[in-house]
């Protein structure tokens, strides 16, 4: 059976034209219809989920369970009962026998991402199940068979956990029997412009906008950025571009803020907290809020429009509101809520206003801050936990914008 790569990239959305990626994908493919593990590597977003993928649904595994685990979140404490399973009374809470990840997917394949997250032990027994399909429950003696395809993922350098004893040689040898690496995104400049180009048109697709575009010297900039979250960060990036910039053709100037990443050198993409330095991270609060308002103003519309079509509500001249649409392709939307049927986690959205040319992040991230405030009784440490800040980062923003 020959898969042309083309075929792959369409069923599995995957833009890009690099040898390297195509290599990559090649060998996916090439190697499904064994029984070997793969070891897929590559930096943080360079889009190493779909391989496994690829190669379980290549495979005459395919009609069989496909599970993706993330080791690096589960607890240390529950891993083992999760992959392998546990007798009842095993451990506290252990209330009933439970079948692990392995022995669900007796028959297909297991994904396991980040596995230089597992601990050792765990590594001991995940072993034991590559190398004789051989495990046992947390809490048993008794040994079970399982047989399962094992593709693992990782984008820390496993050579260095290996020299502090973090992970098992031995194991990283069985696991990598065919190694799959996914290039960095700097190192596929020629997929860069494409990638934005096929985002781009789906958030405007997504949130009723025109296409953003760039002009030359952005497109410049767009190439020659670093990329450290990759794809990901560039889906983002485009994501934010396309919700937030009135001016649909943006020059590298306009561009350049999204680009900022603290240090912009080697480092990886910050982690999420209390990153102080990352004005992108200020951005994310604010870009989640108003995607959170286009949603709702959809499902809002699609309620509307229901209750017109269900007849229960009319508009003026007896047609459907469907013909009437309201303006949700811009956003000079003023919204009112009622504070009844809501869930606690949307309080801090709460009479929020947004009028047309109101909509400049400072604008939008000073009224969020003074309404968590208020909210919060002028406490800080409450109402930065509300925003997802740090009461450092707070304190800042309050005297930045003078509140
Ligand atoms: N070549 C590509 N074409 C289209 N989308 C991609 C491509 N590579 C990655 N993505 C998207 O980027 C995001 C990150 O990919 P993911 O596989 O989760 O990365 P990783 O697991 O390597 O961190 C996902 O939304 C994925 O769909
Ligand atoms: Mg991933």
């Amino acid at each position: 059976m020959s898969v042309n790569l083309n075929t792959i990239k369409q069923r599995y959305g995957i833009i890009g034209f690099d040898p390297a990626l195509d290599r990559a994908i090649d060998i996916a493919v090439q190697v499904a219809r064994t029984d070997l593990s793969v070891l897929v590597t590559g930096e943080s977003g360079v889009g190493k989920e779909n391989f496994p993928r690829i190669i379980h649904d290549n495979s005459s595994r395919k009609n069989g369970n496909y599970i993706a685990v993330n080791c690096g979140a589960i607890p240390e404490g529950t891993i083992d009962s999760e992959l392998f399973g546990h007798e009842k009374g095993a451990f506290t809470g252990a209330v009933d026998t439970r079948k692990g990840y392995f022995e669900a997917a007796d028959g297909g394949t297991i994904f396991l991402d980040e596995v230089a997250d597992l601990p050792l032990n765990t590594q001991i027994r995940l072993l034991r199940v590559l190398e004789t399909g051989e495990f046992i429950r947390v809490g048993s003696s008794k040994v079970l068979k399982t047989d399962v395809r094992v593709v693992a993922a990782t984008n820390v350098d496993i050579a260095d956990r290996i020299s502090k004893g973090k992970f098992r040689e031995d194991l990283y040898y069985r696991l990598n029997s065919v190694p799959i690496h996914v290039p960095a995104l700097r190192e596929r400049k020629g997929d860069i412009y494409p990638l934005f180009i096929k985002f781009t048109s789906d958030f405007s697709g997504k949130y009723h906008m025109p296409p953003v575009q760039l002009d030359e010297s952005a497109r410049q900039r767009l190439i020659e950025y670093r990329w450290p979250g990759n794809v990901r960060q560039l889906k983002h990036v485009a994501e934010q571009i396309s919700l937030l910039e009135e001016n649909r053709t943006l020059t590298a100037e306009r561009l350049a803020p999204y680009l900022t990443s603290p240090g912009d050198s080697n480092l990886p993409v910050p982690v999420r907290g209390d990153n102080e330095s990352s004005d992108q991270f200020h951005k994310e609060i604010i870009f989640k809020f108003i995607a959170e308002l286009q949603r709702e103003i959809s499902e809002l519309k699609n309620t509307v429009n229901q209750l017109a079509t269900d007849g229960q509500m009319v508009s003026p001249s007896n047609k459907s509101l469907k013909e009437y649409p309201l303006r949700d392709n811009d956003l000079d939307i003023e919204i009112t809520r009622s504070a009844t049927g809501r869930s606690p986690k949307d309080e801090h959205f709460d009479d929020v206003v947004i009028e047309e040319d109101d909509l400049t992040m400072d604008k939008v991230e000073k009224s969020a801050i003074a309404k968590a405030l208020e909210r919060n009784h002028n406490n800080r440490k409450m109402a930065a936990k509300e925003l997802h800040i740090s009461e450092r980062t707070l304190y800042r923003k309050i005297k930045e914008y003078g509140l």
